[in-house]
């Protein structure tokens, strides 16, 4: 597998592939690859001739408290795992590489109504530093698909509508989120947990199931459900942000009519702020 960590010879790389008549897949990432990332390359594969993976650790979605200097960087053992996935290119751009100018003054990619919402509340500014790179590495590498986890559903829901409203010709797929056996989604954060930490971080998920059983059960009570998930979380020991009962595809609160649901949580365990979130059909 290929590193280039360089915008020019990215981009003769892909004139090459597109000359060849080649379709191109793109994932992008901030690297510590786990199996949810490798899911993702694979399933790129499915969709295209060439897969290209970034690994960016982008200091512009990371706010002035936040672990942006911590954030683990494990390039030697992700390049171990991806020369076993069959990724084609990894894409290793530096900072200024990405941000010649610095990154305080750049343009800014802002999807406005669901930026604000849920984590974005949270993480004032996050979602914008989200946008604003997967733009321009849509527009650097010109993928014809990308894959992202629906692990970061808020942040799919958001590159789903920046495609659209800014027309970039790319097909956007989502993968369902990796657990380990327990059921704790796979995330590059849960290093952060200490191991009594890990032994509790599962209940994240099994209080989103258990919403899910009410919801699918035919309890409309949505504001009842979203505070009973809240308590229970605090009660394992979570400091939760959120527990949230959304519309699946804009994340809007529901209507009387919305049957196609979306359950979200985020809450903080220790030094992690961990996020999932599990789909539901409201019964007719
Ligand atoms: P990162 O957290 O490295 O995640 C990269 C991709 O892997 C995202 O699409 C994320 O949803 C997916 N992913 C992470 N854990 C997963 C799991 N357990 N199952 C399935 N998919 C999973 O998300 C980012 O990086 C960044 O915000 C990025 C989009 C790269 C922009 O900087």
């Amino acid at each position: 597998m290929e590193t280039i960590e360089r915008i020019g010879a990215l981009r003769e790389r892909v004139a090459a592939w597109r000359h060849d008549g080649l379709r191109v897949g793109f994932v992008p990432t901030m690297g510590n690859l786990h199996a949810g990332h490798i899911g993702l390359v694979t399933e790129a594969h499915r969709h295209s001739d060439r897969v290209i993976i970034s690994i960016f650790v982008n200091p512009l979605q990371f706010g002035p408290t936040e672990d942006f200097a911590q954030y683990p960087r494990t390039l030697e053992q992700d390049r171990e795992m991806l020369e076993r996935t069959g990724a084609d290119l990894l894409f290793n751009p530096s900072v200024p590489e990405m941000y010649p100018d610095g990154h305080q003054g750049t343009t800014l990619v802002d999807v406005h109504t669901m930026s604000k919402i849920l984590c974005g509340h949270f993480r004032p500014g996050h979602f914008e530093g989200v946008a604003t790179v997967v733009t321009k590495l849509f527009n650097l590498v010109q993928p014809d698909v990308a894959v992202f986890g629906e692990k970061d559903y808020q942040q799919l829901t958001i590159i789903r509508q920046l495609t659209s409203d800014l027309c970039i010709p790319v097909e956007i797929v989502g993968v369902p989120t990796m657990r380990d056996p327990d059921g704790l989604a796979l995330s590059s954060r849960n290093r952060y947990l200490t191991p009594a930490e890990r032994k509790l971080a599962p209940h994240l998920y099994e209080t989103l199931l258990a919403a899910r059983s009410g919801v699918e059960n035919g309890d409309r009570h949505y504001e009842s459900i979203e505070k009973a998930g809240m308590q229970a979380l605090e009660r394992a020991g979570f400091k939760p942000d959120y527990f949230a009962i959304r519309r699946a595809d804009n994340l809007q609160p529901p209507a009387e009519r919305t049957r196609e649901l979306v359950i979200l949580t985020a809450a903080r365990l220790g030094k992690a702020r961990l996020i999932d979130n599990v789909r539901a059909t409201r019964p007719d």
